[in-house]
């Protein structure tokens, strides 16, 4: 058995998690407010927030999982990709608690975080996919098709040779002057909105690969028309613009992702990253599931945004390997 104390810093959630083996017994994250008035991340700021945040969420975390300091058996911390000072903080955190205690560190990869948050058990009837299967990994800095051989055996089948699917959206949700982060306030206009008012058009990338920039910058395009003709265009039209462009970079994205399951002849799917909180990914992707009698795997929203819980279940898995960091290890920014 196995306690292992994860910590989460990568962008601009803190988050700390305390695992038992697999099964988790605290996930603790503290977002950043401060950024919603920028429109964006604003990397000082929050570097400086996680510096504040690190100490009480670890110090929660511990305490929601009822156990003591000493039974902690290894530290996992994200190293990379992410922002160089907001991983600082939680990369020394992780190293000067490891010390402290004399324990091993283990660094994770954030993305595999993200997908290997499936494995996450909460009770003994959670089910976790079983090898192989596709994943669908859709966040603020990453659109990647991957199939999963093994917890470790990761191939990237596709990707996004541009923006992100969640930098879209957020993009989409600035023009509109929605607020940041835009995905959840689309999401939650789309529910009232019509996804047949407007129509996107998506661009022809070859293979499994995506691009989401045209996309942002045709909705661009069309709003500044629109507006030319009516300047109450967005004001009167909310919920059909944000159904709208939702179905279409959610269309885009299941459309590829169907595409390789079929070819790769696979039956269990996942969907992982921030953009997974996503509600109509969500439905939409059952359904398809359901037409091809796929076993569809959705995470909890608490493990779909950054959380210490994913690298949690991704360091105990290097745990069982004996894969553990060495304390000079530098944090890195890109994948
Ligand atoms: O995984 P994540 O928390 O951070 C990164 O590693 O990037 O993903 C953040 C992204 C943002 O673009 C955010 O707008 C998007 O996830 N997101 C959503 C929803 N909730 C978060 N996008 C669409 N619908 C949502 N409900
Ligand atoms: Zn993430």
């Amino acid at each position: 058995m196995s306690i292992i104390l994860a910590i989460e810093s990568s962008c601009d959630d803190t988050s700390a998690a305390v695992l038992r083996d697999d099964r988790i017994l605290s996930n603790v994250i503290a977002s950043q407010k401060v950024h919603e008035q920028y429109g964006g991340v604003v990397p000082e700021l929050a570097s400086r927030a996680h510096q504040q945040n690190i100490v009480p969420v670890v110090d929660a975390a511990i305490k929601n999982a009822g156990i003591e300091k000493s039974q902690i058996d290894a530290v996992a911390f994200t190293r990379g990709p992410g922002l160089l000072g907001s991983l600082l903080v939680g990369v020394s955190f992780a190293k000067s608690f490891a010390q402290a205690l004399d324990i091993p560190l283990i660094e994770v990869n954030h993305l595999q975080g993200h997908v290997l948050s499936h494995f996450i058990k909460e009770n003994d009837d959670s089910q976790v996919p079983r090898f192989p299967f596709l994943c669908l990994l859709v966040s603020g800095g990453h659109t990647q098709i991957i199939l999963l051989k093994s917890h470790f055996e990761m191939e990237i089948l596709g990707q996004t040779i541009d923006d992100a699917a969640g930098e879209c959206i957020d993009k989409a949700a600035k023009i509109m002057e929605l607020g940041y982060p835009g995905g959840p306030i689309i999401d939650k206009f789309a529910k009232e909105g019509n996804p047949d008012a407007f129509q996107f058009a998506t661009p022809h990338i070859p293979n499994y690969d995506y691009s989401f920039s045209g996309i942002k910058t045709s909705f661009l395009y069309f709003l500044r028309d629109r507006l030319a003709e009516d300047p109450d265009f967005i004001e009167k039209n909310k919920p059909d613009l944000c159904a709208s462009i939702q179905k279409c970079i959610v269309g885009f994205l299941l459309k590829k992702f169907e595409k390789a399951a079929l070819q790769k002849g696979i039956n269990q799917v996942a969907i992982a990253g921030g953009v997974s909180a996503n509600s109509y990914l969500r439905s939409e992707l059952q359904r398809i599931g359901d037409k091809h009698h796929w076993k569809v795997f959705v995470p909890k929203f608490q493990f779909c945004t950054d959380n210490a819980a994913m690298v949690g279940i991704a360091g105990y898995y290097k745990f069982l390997k004996g894969e553990f960091a060495d304390i000079s290890l530098p944090p890195y920014t890109r994948d």
